[in-house]
């Protein structure tokens, strides 16, 4: 069976682009593939947060992993710093991953400008740790939101250069997975870029009933058309693609014809957005709140997680090292 591995940073709660561009793969390919999933805590140390956002974190994750139906029967969850197996094989992926390359990753150019009083090494090498998680399963396929590609072309590269430098076929090289058929990028409600934890601009999972529908309804919109079937400006484009997610298609088309007759009123689509983001959302929030009162099912779940990942891990290392040629331990 196809093998699947994804993991999410813990650093807050998670949004709508968590869940239609990562998370909801998640609960869909569990039925189908060999799947785990992990929190990346050692990720996240590269933005420095404390002791105590870390724990919260972790927990916050994992209840919300639970509530959107991730099984752990099924799909094993596993807190990466609980596998430190993966710890060696990042090693080893530094020794071959080059400055040049990875000084030119998007995301490492976007932190520095972000964070110029922090970038660290973590942060360069963040492809090769996120590599190393994949590669460490020899994982197949890994479904993550458009944001990702270029850190999955990172893992691609490495794994056909490690197999080229020891003339090995060792590592598979690891496809993206999106649930559509294209890549999602979730629009933030600001109607500009994507939806995100520092943009200020999310719907959160755990968003109670009245914040969503404040939120949907405050969504930035424009006057309306002012010529039939006109293009529609980014801000509207936005607005309809978090429609055909929420509401589906047919809603989509539907208020698309209108907007094609100029006969839309953005209240009421987004009205209709709001009620079914609350149909989505209701569900998933109640069972964050169970979950993450019981510390000791999230407890149980995180073991025998780490227990499972770590089998899995502890062969490949021992083969990698043998490959690499070290000694067996
Ligand atoms: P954030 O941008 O809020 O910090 P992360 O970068 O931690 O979120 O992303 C975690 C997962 O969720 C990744 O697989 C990422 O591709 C996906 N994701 C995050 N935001 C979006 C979005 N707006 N649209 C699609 N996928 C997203
Ligand atoms: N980089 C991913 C993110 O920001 C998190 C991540 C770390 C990941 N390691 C991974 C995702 C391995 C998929 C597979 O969301």
């Amino acid at each position: 069976m196809e093998r699947v591995i994804s993991g999410i940073r813990p650093t807050g709660n998670l949004h709508l682009g968590n869940y239609f561009g990562a998370v909801k793969s998640f609960v869909k390919m569990q039925d189908e593939y060999d799947c785990m999933f992990f929190i990346a805590d050692w990720h996240s140390l590269t933005t420095h947060p404390t002791p105590e956002n870390i724990r919260n974190s972790v927990k916050t994750i994992l209840s919300e992993y639970l509530a959107c139906g991730i099984d752990p029967e099924k799909a094993p969850i596993y807190v990466q710093s609980d596998v430190k197996q993966v710890l060696e094989l990042y090693l080893y992926l530094n020794m071959n991953a080059y400055l040049g390359e990875l000084e030119r990753v998007t995301s490492f150019k976007e932190k520095v400008r972000k964070q110029p009083d922090n970038v660290n090494a973590g942060l360069l090498t963040y492809p090769c740790l996120m590599a190393a998680d994949i590669l460490m399963h020899k994982a197949d396929k890994v479904p993550v939101g458009k944001d990702q590609e270029q850190n999955m072309e990172m893992a691609r590269l490495f794994a056909r250069r490690f197999n080229r430098i020891y003339g090995v076929e060792y590592f598979r090289e690891p496809a993206s997975f999106h649930f559509a058929d294209k890549a999602v990028k979730v629009p933030g409600l600001d109607g500009t870029g994507k939806m995100g934890k520092s943009e200020g601009n999310c719907l959160y999972l755990c968003d109670d009933e009245k914040t969503v529908t404040k939120k949907i309804m405050r969504a930035v919109t424009d006057q309306g058309p002012t010529q039939l079937n006109q293009e529609k400006p980014e801000v509207i484009q936005n607005l309809f693609t978090l429609c055909e997610l929420l509401s589906g298609k047919e809603a989509a088309d539907y208020y698309n014809d209108l907007y094609n007759n100029m006969q839309i009123r953005y209240g009421d689509m987004k009205k209709q957005m709001a009620a079914d983001a609350n149909t989505l959302l209701a569900p998933i929030r109640e069972r964050i709140l169970a979950y993450s009162s019981d510390d000791a099912l999230l407890e149980k779940v995180m073991r025998q997680g780490a227990e499972k990942a770590a089998a899995r891990a502890e062969k490949t290392i021992e083969e990698v090292r043998e490959i690499i040629g070290f000694r067996k331990i």
